[in-house]
């Protein structure tokens, strides 16, 4: 029987180790645990959250309803040709377990989305990424249940209409479907993405002309810890706002004010800025307000130094926005879930 507990603090299930309570809580391990919590909700009248890894959720107040905590495991080879495989992954596992697990069977694709903080369910919802690789790149489909229906359905890539940072599971899917794996189709043979970011000199600096998959999650492991706090220790979200994707008019007259702007071209007639940037820029990076701030290393990564409240960090949210839109006319979105 599923244990379902009142009034359970959020903030221990948040990698921000911010948040008040939950109305109700519970942990699924199973499909059958889900359909039990589903049933549970529906005759208690309760609506229902999910919580994966807590990695990408700021919980600002008390939930009302039912949160579920995922914890549906299992990795699985499920088919193997001599060209790729597919493998899938329990949503509640942890991605980066997922990524090892890949990398461990010689399937090639997922590596630079090594050490990616949140559970292989989330993963798709946002449509991670990192250092040229988006999840959608090497996604198969995945499993999910309608919390409404307790019906099981397959969503394809098309079905899951991935986008930067986005998918269905964020906009019209917005909280309907509980996702019970994730599969990826990996190839057996090597095709690199190695030019974002510094992967390619780190290589070079090490002598390596010739990477394996190991090569390549050690680099990606020493970069991201010469830039990204560790949770375990400094409490945060990654990422705290969305990278502005704007019109290339609108770019061009920035470029004026700001020669050095770095940028990236985005699909047609859009460019993608640095919201990092821009918050350095505003002179924000490293500084601390209270008990947060934006990362030293890393401008765009909110950090809690220490045991801020929620309502601390709404105002701070609102005062980084602030700062980047006087000066360049452009308000960050953020990439964190604020519950
Ligand atoms: N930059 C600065 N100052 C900063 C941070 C960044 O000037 O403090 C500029 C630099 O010019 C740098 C550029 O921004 O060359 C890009 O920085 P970085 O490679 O660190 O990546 P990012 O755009 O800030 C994105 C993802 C990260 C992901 C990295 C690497 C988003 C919102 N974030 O960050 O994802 O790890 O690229 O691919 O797209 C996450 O989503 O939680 C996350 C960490």
């Amino acid at each position: 029987m599923l244990n379902i507990v009142k009034n359970e603090i959020l903030a221990p299930y948040t990698t921000m180790k911010i948040g008040p309570a939950a109305e109700f809580f519970t942990i699924v391990k199973n499909r059958k645990d889900v359909l039990e919590a589903i049933t549970w909700a529906k005759a208690n009248k309760k609506k229902i959250m999910i919580l994966g890894g807590g990695s990408n959720t700021l919980v600002t107040k008390k939930i009302k309803g039912l949160v579920i905590k995922n914890e549906i495991k299992g990795l699985d080879i499920v088919e193997k040709n001599k060209d790729y495989a597919l493998i899938e992954g329990g949503s509640g596992e942890i991605w980066s377990k997922f990524v090892n697990f890949a990398v461990t069977h010689d399937l090639y694709g997922a590596e630079n989305l090594f050490l990616i903080p949140g559970t292989v369910g989330a993963a798709p919802v946002q449509n991670i990424g990192a250092y040229g690789v988006e999840l959608k790149d090497i996604f198969f489909h995945l499993k999910a249940i309608e919390l409404k229906t307790g019906a099981e359905k397959i969503f394809s890539l098309v079905d899951c209409d991935f986008s930067y940072r986005s998918s269905a599971f964020k906009k019209e899917l917005k909280n309907q479907y509980l996702i019970l794996s994730v599969t990826l189709k990996l190839s057996r043979t090597p095709d690199w993405k190695l030019d974002y970011g510094s992967i390619k000199e780190n290589l070079t600096l090490k002598g390596i002309v010739k990477p394996n998959l190991k090569n390549i999650i050690a680099v990606i492991q020493e970069i991201r810890n010469s830039k990204l706090p560790n949770p375990a220790t400094l409490p945060n979200s990654g990422s705290f706002f969305q990278n502005p994707i704007i019109s290339s008019i609108k770019f061009k007259k920035l470029l004026k004010k700001y020669p050095d702007i770095p940028n990236w071209p985005s699909g047609k007639n859009e460019v993608k800025l640095s919201a990092g940037w821009m918050i350095e820029r505003v002179g924000l990076k490293g500084k601390k307000f209270g008990p947060l701030g934006m990362y030293e290393k890393q401008a765009l990564v909110l950090v809690n130094y220490n045991n801020a409240s929620a309502g601390q960090v709404l105002n701070f949210i609102k005062k980084v926005k602030a700062a980047v839109y006087k000066e360049f006319k452009i308000t960050l979105k953020e990439e964190v879930n604020i519950l």
